[in-house]
């Protein structure tokens, strides 16, 4: 079966998995118009091919949204085969419980997306574990923690480490990273205040300890900056912090470098200064072995 990728966000990371999977790198017009109306076209020579459309929902993820849902619409109205979601970074997924009244929104988004005719998607570091829960199409989930580990053994200097989770939910990349460093692994736990404050209420002994604390996301470095503040008040030495997706929403980086981080680093799951690690090969991988194997072309 014949294969494309198109990036419509991230076209660096479509060019570097088209390379490393031999998928040939093609392209759709996007356009905006001047009231903000999204203009999508395809070429009709997908017809056939499994289609693979790279998009991370960041910085306008409803755009992005409404983009993507034509472009599969119009790819499986084009004759295209499987139409493949590579979404790096997905949004609307940091929800705790529902009040009465509010829009589960992962769900109609999830619901868009099948509607439109998506078959699969690979995710990087989805925020829930129980991320199948949300879709009725083949989700694959794959996470950047090892490389993320990999990165800090190799750049920062750590004696007598210990990693620590950002919160509860954190502790299943905390474990992936402690057991690539060889440390064990701690967590704090946090109240989330509103959107940009958070209080640290319990924060794990880390006397005399370098600190790697771990997230998946990083938005508005509410909770990084608490952490350090609480951590360097347990008796951490050196504190790094790692995250998947470094959204760094508004003042971010700056609040974080003056609350004295001493190292940090993210993927280009999104594109941001901190972006040192890329999952290219992660994702080109799992492509390789789920799209690429002989009995499936
Ligand atoms: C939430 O549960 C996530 O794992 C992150 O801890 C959160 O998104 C970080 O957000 P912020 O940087 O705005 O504190």
């Amino acid at each position: 079966m014949p294969k494309v990728i198109i990036p419509a966000t991230q076209g660096i990371l479509a060019y570097e998995i088209s390379k490393r999977t031999g998928i040939t790198l093609s392209y759709a017009e996007l356009e905006k118009f001047p009231d903000g109306e999204k203009y999508v076209r395809v070429s009709e020579a997908v017809k056939g091919s499994d289609v693979f459309i790279v998009n991370s929902f960041h910085h306008m993820p409803d755009e992005m949204i409404i983009e993507t849902i034509f472009l599969i619409d119009i790819f499986k109205s084009v004759g295209a085969n499987e139409v493949v979601g590579i979404f790096p970074y997905f949004p609307y997924s940091r929800f705790r419980r529902f009040i009465g009244g509010e829009a589960n929104r992962l769900k109609t988004i999830s619901k868009l997306f099948r509607t439109a005719g998506l078959n699969k998607m690979y995710v990087v570091d989805f925020h829930l574990q129980n991320v199948e829960e949300f879709f009725d199409f083949e989700v694959i989930n794959i996470s950047a923690m090892p490389l993320l580990a990999d990165y800090v053994k190799r750049n920062f200097e750590l004696e007598d480490a210990v990693v620590v989770g950002a919160d509860e939910v954190a502790e299943f990349w905390a474990r992936i990273v402690s057991e690539k460093l060889g440390t064990d692994y701690k967590l704090m736990r946090k109240i989330r205040i509103d959107a940009e404050n958070v209080i640290i209420d319990s924060v794990p002994d880390v006397s005399n300890r370098d600190v790697v604390l771990v997230d998946d996301i990083i938005s508005t470095g509410g909770t990084v900056v608490q952490a350090i503040k609480a951590l360097r008040h347990s008796g951490a030495k050196r504190i790094y912090a790692v995250c998947t997706h470094p959204l760094l929403s508004n003042e971010a980086l700056k609040l974080i470098y003056r609350a004295g981080i001493d190292g940090i680093v993210g993927t280009d799951t999104v594109l941001s200064p901190i972006s040192h690690v890329s999952v290219a090969e992660i994702i080109s991988e799992e492509i390789r072995k789920r799209e690429l194997d002989e009995n499936k072309s």
